[in-house]
């Protein structure tokens, strides 16, 4: 048999992906060829788009658009970050994929650093995923471990739960947590779930932000209460000023886990290392995805605490891409460069201006979010018609509801930018009102 070739094969522009890069087909043409060969969970994608630059994109067609969506608060350095790139293609170079029967320098580094930037307290540890969901199935599983193991050192141990005596787990209405079963089970859209039942069991929805609800649902019987400091997907609704405390003394009493999904909060978004941050509490267990890899899919669940940390044990959960080398260096750099460069500290400034911004806009109704999360409402049911202007204009943005608009641009958009999309904003409205 002929030896494979490993040596570089650098004709990269007559590689398959170069000439995909080069090639002129328009965009209908690309969508022609979608729509008989992807399955259509998604619907017709918006556009086909082709390269990235910083807050930039093009599509097939060559236009160009200022994106404010950065892939749904993931491109958090934007598009094709030079620093990024470049850790990315040199890790690859070095050492790619080595499944979870070793580790690798990157993956540790990686988890020591979450650890820091999170405040976990001593005997906390990490366990590296690809998604936001997959990062929620792992803390549903540590859930399910849970048999009341205390924060009052009444430590009971994991394998008692096999009777199943805590078999309860919260989540609020308007929670999103992801797709695969168990995030799904803990999601609150019914159309998302019902085509699926049954769902994992013992997920019950409780009222959104209302603390005597919460207190009322936490009880012996629940194993743990899955929070989004703000929602993103349901419009970017923050919880109320002392949910969280609520919810910490609340699960602390009951023996009950507090796990916060901060898949789409976390990682500088809102300004902060963590949008739960400064709540005062110290929770048992965080999701993270999204922009951690600045692009490069990664997720992670931080379990908080050697006891937390011990409910799962070898063998109970597991991946074959979790924590690999290069999602593990994008992360590493992705991290180095929200650090050294002061993003979290522009965030804040270029939100707030943002968000100032819309609030004087006509038909303009509220506000909300922090950081560059930004949810606003409509004086009417246009959001749709909003998102299909603006990429006329230029602009990509997204509608979770009928008249709410989301943004979360990449966390280095510049108030310029920012500024343009803001002069642009009353003529989308009134484009999309006259299209009604
Ligand atoms: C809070 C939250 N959790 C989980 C998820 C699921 O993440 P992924 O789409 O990476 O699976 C999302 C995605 O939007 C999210 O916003």
């Amino acid at each position: 048999m002929n030896q494979i070739e490993t040596a570089s094969s650098t004709d990269l522009e007559h590689s398959p992906v170069g000439e995909l890069v080069h090639s002129h087909a328009t965009g209908a043409q690309w969508l022609s060829r979608y729509s008989s060969s992807l399955l259509g969970v998604f619907g017709t994608p918006q556009r086909v788009l082709v390269r990235g630059a910083g807050c930039l994109v093009w599509d097939a067609d060559g236009k160009e658009y200022l994106d404010l969506l950065g892939g749904i608060a993931v491109n958090a350095l934007g598009h094709a970050h030079p620093f990024v790139t470049s850790v990315i293609s040199s890790q690859l170079a070095t050492l790619g994929h080595v499944s979870n029967f070793f580790t690798s320098p990157t993956q540790i580094a990686l988890a020591e650093k979450l650890l820091g930037l999170t405040k976990a307290p001593a005997g906390s540890k990490v366990f590296f995923a690809n998604s936001g969901t997959e990062a929620v199935e792992a803390a549903f599983k540590l859930a399910r471990r849970n048999a009341g193991t205390s924060h009052d050192g009444a430590a009971e141990s994991a394998a008692e739960n096999t009777d199943k005596q805590r078999t309860k787990i919260i989540a609020l209405e308007g929670a999103f947590h992801g797709r695969t079963m168990g995030a799904l089970a803990l999601t609150a859209k019914e159309a998302y779930r019902a085509p699926f039942a049954p769902l994992p069991g013992g997920v019950v929805h409780i009222p959104f932000g209302d603390i005597e609800a919460l207190r009322a649902a936490v009880d012996s019987t629940t194993a743990a209460v899955f929070l989004e400091p703000i929602q993103g997907e349901a419009g970017v609704r923050p919880l109320p000023p002392g949910y969280l405390k609520a919810a910490r003394e609340a699960t602390s009493a009951a023996g009950a886990l507090l796990i916060l999904d901060e898949v789409q909060t976390g990682i500088g978004r809102t300004g902060k290392w963590l949008a739960s941050e400064d709540a005062g509490i110290v929770p048992d267990a965080v999701t993270l995805a999204k922009g951690l890899g600045g692009g490069f899919p990664i997720g992670a669940l931080v379990t908080f605490g050697a006891e937390t940390s011990a409910l799962l044990t070898a063998g109970q959960h597991g991946t074959t891409f979790g924590g690999n080398p290069v999602a593990t260096a994008a992360a590493l750099a992705t991290l180095h460069v929200l650090e050294n460069q002061d993003v979290l500290a522009h965030v804040r400034a270029v939100g707030e201006h943002l968000r100032a911004g819309l609030a004087g806009i006509g038909g303009v109704t509220e506000v909300r979010g922090e950081g560059l999360l930004i949810g606003f409402d409509l004086d009417a049911d246009v959001a749709p018609g909003v998102v299909a202007a603006g990429l006329d204009a230029g602009f990509i943005v997204n509608s979770p509801g009928p008249r709410t608009i989301r943004l979360a641009p990449p966390l280095i958009l510049t108030t310029g930018q920012a500024d343009s999309f803001l002069a642009a904003l009353p003529a989308l409205l009134t484009t999309a009102k006259d299209a009604q």
